[in-house]
């Protein structure tokens, strides 16, 4: 076993350009397609606020975690915890870190790709005019007709698979830095013309009282539960993956502030989506909490409706697809980073084979909407239902609280001084108490509150 200790696949080629990528691995279907459609499952502004608190004193400092040891290890995640644990003489468990994250990466992708699927037959959908003017029963039936046609969605499935895929085979910097750069300036420029048309529908007072108005009555435990899970998907925290980019981060670049940048474009993304989204569901009396069809039934609906929607709703649906396509690049580069750099192996054919694999996994969700759908092999949970929460909900959290402690309580306290240049005894106990004891606890409270029904029945 070899450990480099540089990264094998270049580095980013400035600070700003990491910027760009983690933002584009955090901001995805998590933003466009879950945060409103949760906001709107609960309550809206109470939601809102309580997510972005999470985020703050749990995403944040986690990311932080990640993209530190990162840059230390400068290799994939499985040798950055190798190398990092004989550096602080701790135990080679550690190492289980780097593997889970290459596991859930496989995973998330497998059903992430048949979403974002969906997103690009819904551009031709919306484009082709299926929603001009159309009946909310139209909208329903077309969402239907997809999720019961196993293959349309294959086809759909594999062309996402196949574009991520020609993304990451052609590397840092003639793949992933070329996508980014064009994908995010454009993802922000559809999405602020997207909220111009929102602000000119009518709707937007309701919608934006909707999202900051806070109403407590409809705060629970189960919200506050609700929204960590969420800040820890959307900020693509958990599995190596802001590792893996951190490690091609340029040496001088200053963690904290590059953190924080990339922390607030997500939410930016988060929040904007939900302001461009429920003011034209309001303006067409429709229903916000309807959950996962918020995008797929109830916003081509609104679109129909609204001068100029086949065209805006177009717009929209090719900006789900690229923020999808970058998301769906960082979590191939865990384990990719890790064959390339273990057997020398070349980029292009470990993407394919890693491609191929996740496709193949993939056709257990294609199936889970229709001909499995009756297939509940573990706790009453059809395939796509097992991943996702196996992923999501046990992996991810698992991962990150993992990650918090190892970085404040087993990393030498100089590395961590040295990577986040902080000199001043003070902030450095604040990043202590923030990063190694209330993000640790917060994402056990997510831990405790996902396993304990199963404990207690
Ligand atoms: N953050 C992505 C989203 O919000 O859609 C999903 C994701 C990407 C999760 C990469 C985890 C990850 F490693």
């Amino acid at each position: 076993m070899s450990i480099s200790t540089q990264s094998t696949d270049g580095r980013w080629s400035s600070r700003w350009l990491f910027v760009l990528a983690a933002a584009g691995s955090a901001v995805g279907l998590g933003n466009i397609w879950k945060f409103p459609y949760i906001a709107g499952e609960n309550g809206g502004g109470a939601f809102v606020l309580i997510y972005l608190v999470c985020v703050a004193f749990v995403g944040a400092p986690i990311m932080i975690s990640e993209v530190m040891l990162g840059r230390k290890g400068r290799a994939s995640p499985i040798n950055t915890m190798r190398k990092l644990t004989q550096e602080a003489g701790a135990g080679a468990r550690w190492t289980f870190l780097g593997w889970m994250g290459v596991l859930a990466g496989v995973l998330i992708l497998s059903y992430y790709a048949v979403i974002a699927g969906w997103a690009l037959n819904y551009i031709w959908l919306t484009a082709s005019g299926t929603f001009d003017a159309a009946s909310a029963q139209v909208a329903i039936t077309t969402f239907d007709q997809l999720q019961q046609d196993p293959l349309e969605m294959m086809g759909w499935h594999s062309a996402f698979m196949v574009i991520t895929i020609w993304i990451v085979a052609r590397g840092v910097s003639r793949g992933l830095e070329a996508a980014i750069r064009w994908f995010m300036p454009l993802l922000f420029v559809l999405l602020l013309v997207l909220l111009g048309y929102s602000i000119s529908s009518g709707g937007f007072a309701q919608g934006w009282a909707f999202m900051f108005d806070f109403n407590w009555s409809v705060v629970g435990p189960e919200t506050w539960l609700i929204a960590m899970g969420q800040a820890f998907f959307t900020l693509s925290l958990g599995m190596g993956t802001m590792m893996a980019y951190g490690a091609y981060v340029p040496g001088d670049s200053h963690i904290g502030s590059t953190v924080l940048t990339i922390v607030a474009l997500d939410t930016f993304v988060a929040v904007a989506a939900g302001l461009a989204i429920f003011p034209l569901v309001f303006v067409n009396g429709l229903e916000v909490g309807q959950g996962p069809g918020l995008m797929f039934v109830t916003l081509p609906l609104a679109f129909g409706q609204l001068p100029m929607g086949a065209l805006f709703g177009t717009v929209f649906f090719v900006l789900v697809s690229f923020a999808a396509i970058t998301s769906a690049i960082s979590l191939t580069e865990p384990a990719i980073a890790y064959v390339v750099e273990e057997y020398n192996a070349k980029r292009s054919r470990v993407a394919i084979s890693l491609g191929i694999f996740c496709w193949l996994l993939g056709l257990g969700t294609v199936f889970s909407f229709n001909i499995w759908a009756d297939l509940k092999p573990l706790f009453g949970l059809n395939f796509f239902e097992l991943v996702d929460q196996l992923s999501q909900n046990i992996m991810l959290p698992l991962g990150g609280l993992l990650i918090a402690l190892f970085a404040v309580w087993v990393l030498p306290q100089s590395i961590a001084r040295e990577q986040l240049q902080v000199t001043s005894k003070r902030v450095m106990f604040c990043w202590r108490v923030v990063g190694g004891v209330m993000a640790p606890l917060g994402v056990a409270a997510v831990f405790v509150y996902t396993f304990l029904p199963f404990f207690i029945g």
